[in-house]
């Protein structure tokens, strides 16, 4: 095996010898690898599948691509099921933890990343089911900061050169590394690194909280938000303590440190039950409906293109009641370009088998709004 750099990473293409600085590592929900993977090779013609595990899957990409150094930005940001999309390095095996970072070491002996992400393939099965306690490789993180003086501890930076390690059983490791660009790229196997405090009514702050962090969204305290299908009412506890004056629409009942919150009020009914200009003065809608993800855009659709209502961001959750639903994921997002949104989509590593849907108003409107914001 040729001797490897990281410290000369700029242009990604050419620092590793193939097979290895050829091949994408992509992870992501335990049972969205079907969906990642075909969703990944049509945004990447010519690539080809390679390991398959669940959790994580690896492509050779072509050999014309040159992917950025943080594959998880630009055009393979759609990517949708990746949590993580990081160049491959390949797998170390040993019976210890020392061994292995002893082999990772020979398999690219000239590392120079300042910083570790290592993280276990399936975490919420490595947790124990509940996924918060997903940093469950301390002793190899140990190893491995033995191992690599340049390694730093503690958070990365905007630009920092990570080394991706990925704790596959008890004795193989899969490495890879990227630069930490954009919000989930700082987040070890893309995994939002906050668990959900003990006083929050539902997983909805959770998810909603990973929402705002990992599209960078900055709601401004005053603004309104009303939410579909906000019953408990974690995500619109979650907008008011970012300062919004928030409206849960939903006939199931709200949480009462919510229902009680000076600035929350709960419409106690379906949201098609809603008039539409009582709509009218929101400047977020957010949606998390346990209906199909049709029947959510059709809600939000109606909303957004009533005359007099153009919120300037989406927030929403689209629930996929099976996994050949991810094929949806073009034509739902060519509706909500009609609409005059742009929208990403993302499944958040808090949420189970749905996705993120996040758009904000199009237009000179809306991105002067955006540069203000
Ligand atoms: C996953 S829960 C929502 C969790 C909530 N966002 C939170 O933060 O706790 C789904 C909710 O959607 C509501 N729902 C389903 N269909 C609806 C509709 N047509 N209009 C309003 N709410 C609806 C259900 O009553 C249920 O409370």
């Amino acid at each position: 095996m040729a001797s490897t750099s990281l410290s000369s990473a700029a242009a990604p293409s050419s620092p590793f010898p193939d097979p290895q600085g050829r091949f994408l590592l992509a992870t992501c929900q335990a049972g969205a690898e079907e969906a990642l993977a075909s969703r990944l090779l049509s945004l990447l013609p010519g690539a080809g599948r390679g390991a398959w595990r669940r959790g994580l899957v690896t492509f050779r990409r072509p050999p014309v691509a040159a992917p950025p150094d943080d594959p998880s930005s630009g055009s393979l940001a759609g990517a949708v099921f990746a949590r993580t999309l990081v160049h491959c390095l390949g797998q170390v095996h040993g019976a210890d933890d020392a061994a292995r970072a002893a082999a990772l070491v020979a398999l690219s002996p000239a590392i120079a990343a300042t910083r570790l992400h290592i993280w276990h393939r399936d975490h919420r099965e490595a947790a124990g089911g509940d996924g918060s306690a997903h940093d469950t490789s301390s002793a190899a993180r140990a190893a491995l900061v033995a191992a690599l003086p340049g390694i730093a501890p503690g958070a990365t930076a905007t630009g920092d050169l990570v080394l991706d390690v990925v704790v596959d059983g008890p004795e193989r490791w899969w490495v890879g590394w990227h630069r930490a660009t954009t919000p989930s790229s700082h987040w070890p196997g893309g995994i939002h690194p906050q668990p959900l405090p003990a006083d929050k009514v539902s997983r909805a702050w959770l998810k909603l909280d990973e929402a705002l962090a990992g599209f960078a969204l900055t709601p401004t305290p005053g603004e309104r938000a009303v939410e579909l299908g906000a019953a408990p009412g974690g995500a619109s506890q979650r907008l008011l303590e970012a300062g919004l004056d928030v409206v849960g629409i939903d006939p199931a009942l709200i949480d009462p440190c919510v229902a009680t919150h000076p600035r929350f009020t709960h419409w106690r009914k379906r949201a098609r039950d809603v008039r539409l200009r009582e709509f009218r003065g929101f400047d977020w809608i957010v949606a998390d409906m346990n209906i199909d993800p049709v029947s959510t855009l059709e809600a939000i659709g109606r909303v957004v293109t009533a005359p007099g209502v153009r919120p300037r961001g989406i927030i929403a959750t689209l629930k996929l009641p099976d996994w050949s639903r991810a094929g949806g994921v073009d034509g739902w997002l060519a509706a909500v370009r009609g609409w005059g949104y742009t929208p990403r989509v993302r499944q958040l590593s808090t949420g189970g088998r749905e996705i993120c849907l996040v758009a904000l108003r199009s237009g000179r409107r809306g991105a002067a709004r955006r540069r203000r914001g």
